[in-house]
């Protein structure tokens, strides 16, 4: 069992990178959503976004990243629509921003900087379940931050590959922790889900932790790609064909 990681940095799309370099990427909806940002980051953010799901997926599969459709479930959950079995899951900081694949597994991704450990400590309380306070509890600050920063990840990951959203009450289900940092699922009865259908993996990637969520009785291989400048739109070939330049490795 295999998924794979794709990720990129916003700050790649060249800052000089005008609409003609990523428009005939993105759908008319994308377009017109990338000029609503206030801020160049988020805006970037955005871009890198939709073209990194959509060269991914064409990665796998053979339609030209423009051609891609998505729906959204209940939740706000995208997948590709019509269905051709692929499934991804994105997360997203202004630093960097990832893309989950799979083929016909259910799966979900979160990422958080390390930066913002602190401050998700101090949210515990309010998100982690009584099982989970105990354990961080014990633990020295550092430690403490570490683990707030894997349980919030874990958690939306969970979430995310359930893509129940947050109808899914976060101290339902508890993440607990044993012998060298390995950890289990534990769920609440209610929530009519076995925790052995599920895998996680934990990794740091660009100074961000990286939860993956895959509904398997497998350990997952994580494969993990960069995607990188430049992100050109494809360019036309003597022979009349579009090849779509390097922008994933
Ligand atoms: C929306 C939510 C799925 C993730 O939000 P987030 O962590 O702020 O954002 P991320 O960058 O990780 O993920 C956003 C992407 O997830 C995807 N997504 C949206 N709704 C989703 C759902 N129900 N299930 C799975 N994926 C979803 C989308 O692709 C979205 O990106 P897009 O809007 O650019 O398409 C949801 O879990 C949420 O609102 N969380 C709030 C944060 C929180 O309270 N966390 C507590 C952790 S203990």
């Amino acid at each position: 069992m295999t998924v794979n990681l794709w990720y990129a940095h916003p700050k790649d799309l060249p800052a000089q990178a005008t609409a003609g370099d990523w428009e005939n990427i993105l759908n008319a909806e994308e377009r017109a959503r990338s000029g609503t940002f206030r801020f160049e980051k988020h805006r970037r953010e955005y871009i890198i976004t939709r073209l990194l799901v959509r060269y991914a997926l064409s990665h796998y599969h053979p339609a030209p990243p423009q051609t891609w459709n998505f729906r959204t479930n209940r939740y706000g959950k995208p997948s590709v629509d019509p269905d051709c079995g692929l499934r991804f899951n994105l997360s997203n900081s202004s630093e960097l921003v990832v893309c989950l694949m799979g083929n016909e597994v259910e799966l979900g991704v979160d990422i958080e900087p390390h930066g913002r450990a602190i401050e998700v400590a101090k949210l515990a309380r309010e998100f982690f379940s009584s099982l989970e306070l105990e354990q961080i509890e014990t633990l020295s600050d550092q430690e403490k931050f570490n683990r707030a920063l894997s349980l919030w990840t874990l958690k939306e990951s969970y979430i995310k590959a359930r893509g129940l959203g947050l109808s899914l009450p976060l101290k339902s289900f508890s993440f607990v922790f044993g012998q060298s940092n390995r950890f289990h699922l534990k769920l609440d009865p209610g929530l009519a889900d076995d925790p052995a259908n599920w895998r996680f993996r934990l990794l740091d990637l660009a100074e961000h932790r990286v939860a993956v969520a895959v509904r398997s009785d497998l350990d997952p291989h994580v494969n993990i790609w960069e995607a990188r400048p430049p992100l050109y739109a494809p360019v036309l070939q003597r022979d009349g064909k579009e090849a779509a330049v390097q922008f994933l490795n």
